[in-house]
């Protein structure tokens, strides 16, 4: 994937939210502001942001991160009234209640592009997705460049999105001109993307806004069926993979539902006699594991069963942590999907193929 891209001399700078410094961050919005690639903090994942207003910016984008040219960027403004200039609001009414209760935040919204965003963001289409995140450090870049800033997150296409400077540095060193650490995302998973477009809420992907919160914001809203895959209720070995095999480890996954003992139980069975297999569970999980007599470093838990924040901001990196063992199978417990759990829920089931068993 190399060629695609220069090989560049990425600058690494630790950047703390608390206190930011002025003089990178300017530094920062300079790269920006002369079309290069700068990858910054957001409180869901790390973003690798360009100018959103230039083609050839948004270009390097997908270069640098191997990604299919047909899958759309999130452009970042850091004001409210910056939508307005980037979008076509068709229904006010429905864009500002969202909007004074998520707003800075991790919600993203889909609505009629306007035609100073280039189709180069939208993957040609006519629609565009802007967020106006939380993150100290994002809403002074989005600032200092006084621009939208295009910005997917900041992995090679493929793999778990970043929530720690560390997995940037892995995967983008020497692709991005810049890496802004400031430390540990808040949320751990991408933004809740919603599409406005006709005046009703449509929910293509979960995220700390959680799908609870949008019906009582406003009302009934739609949840596209890829959000929950093709699970459905008492299947047995269900569907396998389609195509997409986002988020992925390099080893297979497989998630595991049923009742509590009969999955650590289960567990158990995988590990016995075996170096290879991986386990992905709640902490109740592994000390139950332990106490059978079953530890190691290819047993990891996500958190505590009902922590599911815990478990939303760890999951990622522990997808991560597989790819570094020497795993040929790894089996995980299928998270609850309720509030930010569908989000979490979402990306394993991406991340198994939708390679899910009910024991
Ligand atoms: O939390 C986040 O959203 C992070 C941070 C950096 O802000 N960004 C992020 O971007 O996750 P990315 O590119 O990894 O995910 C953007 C998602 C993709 O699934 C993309 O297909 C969808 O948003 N998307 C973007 N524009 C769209 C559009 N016009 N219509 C439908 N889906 C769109
Ligand atoms: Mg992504």
């Amino acid at each position: 994937m190399h060629n695609e891209t220069d090989i560049k001399k990425t600058i690494i700078v630790k950047v703390d939210p608390e206190n930011i410094d002025g003089e990178i961050m300017e530094n920062a919005a300079g790269i920006i502001k002369r079309g290069g690639l700068v990858a910054f903090p957001t409180e869901t994942v790390y973003g690798l942001g360009a100018n959103a207003l230039d083609s050839g910016a948004a270009e390097k984008i997908y270069a640098a991160k191997g990604r299919p040219q047909d899958n759309p960027l999130i452009v970042h403004v850091a004001d409210l009234g910056d939508f307005e200039k980037y979008c076509i609001i068709e229904n006010k009414e429905l864009f500002y209640k969202l909007a004074s209760r998520f707003m800075p935040g991790p919600l993203t919204i889909i609505q009629k592009k306007s035609p100073v965003i280039p189709y180069s963001v939208t993957a040609g289409l006519e629609t565009v997705a802007i967020r106006f995140p939380a993150n100290k450090i994002a809403r002074r870049l989005i600032e200092l460049s006084s621009l939208p800033i295009a910005a997917p997150s900041a992995n090679l296409s493929g793999k778990p999105s970043p929530t720690l400077a560390s997995h940037v540095v892995d995967d983008l060193d020497g692709r991005a001109d810049m890496i802004i650490d400031g430390g540990p995302c808040t949320y751990g998973l991408e933004s809740t993307v919603i599409s406005i477009v006709g005046g009703n809420v449509r929910l293509l992907r979960p995220g700390a806004v959680t799908a609870e919160q949008l019906g009582e914001a406003c009302g009934n809203i739609y949840i596209d069926p890829a959000v929950r895959g093709m699970l459905k209720d008492n299947e047995r070995p269900l569907a396998p993979g389609m195509k997409y095999r986002h988020y992925a480890p390099k080893a297979p996954v497989t998630a595991v539902g049923g009742n509590d003992a009969e999955i650590v139980q289960f567990f158990a069975d995988k590990l016995s006699g075996r170096a290879d297999t991986g386990i992905l569970c709640y902490d109740e999980d592994k000390e139950a594991l332990n106490d059978m007599g079953f530890s190691g470093e290819n047993i990891i838990s996500f958190g505590k069963k009902d922590e599911l924040r815990e478990q939303a901001k760890s999951l990622f990196d522990c997808l991560r942590h597989f790819d570094r063992l020497p795993v040929k199978s790894i089996y995980t417990r299928i998270p609850s999907d309720e509030g930010i759990g569908l989000a979490v829920f979402n990306r394993l089931l991406k991340a198994c193929g939708f390679n899910m068993i009910n024991i």
